[in-house]
């Protein structure tokens, strides 16, 4: 039996990883670490618990008495490493927790994979550690160029196992994967926004003219891109996770309008709250990753549609997010200004 500390996994693609793990892999045990900030909800493991090969603890991941009591206690031999303050909205107002958890909460695992002689460490990186690109495809190769706060954390921890496995030979890989979407999405992302707003006949705020491009992977696909390195990749390597999913975000939109059933008059355009640091495109070429072996299985537009059903059948668990006063109050401090009486 082998043993995976997965931390974040009261998140979306953390809690996403465990069930993909327990599924697919009856040898595996899952120990959970989150720190239950605003993203992380017990609600969303409530499935996971009932598993007996899934633990849970709460903490946060820059603590090294945390994590080693775990390694030492629960006989760790992977960590797979998600948590993360995630938003880039959030960072442009915030950005010190992001410094906290993305680049020491990194450094602290990484220290504790080398420590404790752990088979292996994975660390979720994403695209937006490259910036934007007009015309290119981002590869391996691509210089490391990010634009907000969140971004260029997310690039510091990632350089991290770097130097981490250049400087002690820490057998560490890093995944950097495009725009997720899916069941368990905290409600502040685009498409789990705009779909439960809809789903409230409210108007969505589009960033400027809505011709940014993002390059979308269905959460499951990067569950088994994940794995798929954590299983064949070489130490010390970067792995790209792509779907071929690029797609402006007034086509996205739009695609839900008809999903949903709802008009156009929906969709307000509002001044760019991002400015210089809005990057414009993503494009993720994963070519080495699939001459691994690994392919993504699932089409934009069919998971699009089974994401709109999860959202609409799943009201309990995002109305309770949207209830709660923490949200409230940072949708009414970012969008407070644009959106007015439509908030
Ligand atoms: P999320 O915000 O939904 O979840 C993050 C989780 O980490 C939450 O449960 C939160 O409570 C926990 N957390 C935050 N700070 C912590 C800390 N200090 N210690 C322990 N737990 C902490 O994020 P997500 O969308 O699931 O993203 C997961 C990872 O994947 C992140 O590292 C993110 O950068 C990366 N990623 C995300 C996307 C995407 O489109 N969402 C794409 C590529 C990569
Ligand atoms: P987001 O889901 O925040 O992901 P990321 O910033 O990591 O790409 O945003 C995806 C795209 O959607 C991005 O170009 C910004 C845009 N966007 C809007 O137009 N309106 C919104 O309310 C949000 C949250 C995002």
């Amino acid at each position: 039996m082998k043993t995976l500390l997965v931390t974040g996994c009261a998140g979306f693609i953390g809690s996403n990883y465990c069930r993909y793990v327990l599924q697919k892999d009856a040898d595996a045990r899952v120990i959970g670490l989150d720190a239950l900030t605003y993203a992380g909800n017990l609600s969303t493991m409530h499935d996971l618990k009932q598993n007996t090969r899934f633990c849970f603890y709460p903490g946060k991941i820059q603590d090294d008495t945390v994590v080693s009591g775990i390694i030492q206690a629960e006989k760790v031999d992977y960590i797979v490493n998600f948590a993360a303050e995630s938003h880039n909205d959030r960072s442009l107002l915030n950005p010190a927790e992001f410094i906290q958890t993305d680049v020491a909460g990194v450094f602290t695992l990484l220290d504790a994979t080398r420590k404790f002689g752990l088979r292996r460490m994975l660390h979720v990186s994403t695209d937006e550690v490259y910036g934007s690109t007009i015309d290119g495809r981002f590869t391996e190769q691509t210089p490391l160029e990010p634009n907000t706060p969140y971004s260029a954390s997310k690039a510091g921890g990632d350089l991290q196992c770097r130097a981490h496995h250049i400087a002690y030979n820490t057998p560490v890989v890093v995944t950097r994967c495009g725009n997720n979407f899916g069941p368990w999405q905290y409600p502040e992302k685009l498409l789990p926004f705009f779909i439960t707003r809809l789903i409230d006949n409210r108007r969505v705020p589009l960033y400027g003219d809505g011709s940014q491009v993002r390059d979308w992977v269905f959460v499951e696909d990067h569950c088994s891109g994940i794995h798929h390195v954590l299983e064949h990749g070489e130490p010390g390597q970067v792995y790209n996770i792509g779907a071929d999913g690029e797609q402006t975000n007034i086509a996205v939109t739009r695609m839900l309008l008809e999903l949903l059933g709802k008009p156009e008059s929906l969709i307000k355009h509002i001044p760019d709250p991002r400015g210089n640091a809005h990057d414009r495109r993503y494009s993720i070429d994963a070519s080495r990753l699939k001459s691994l072996g690994w392919q993504p299985e699932h089409e934009f537009s069919a998971s699009l549609e089974c994401t709109v059903k999860w959202y609409s059948s799943r009201q309990n668990w995002w109305r309770e997010i949207l209830a709660k006063p923490d949200y409230q109050a940072f949708i009414k401090r970012f969008y407070g200004k644009y959106l007015g009486e439509d908030l």
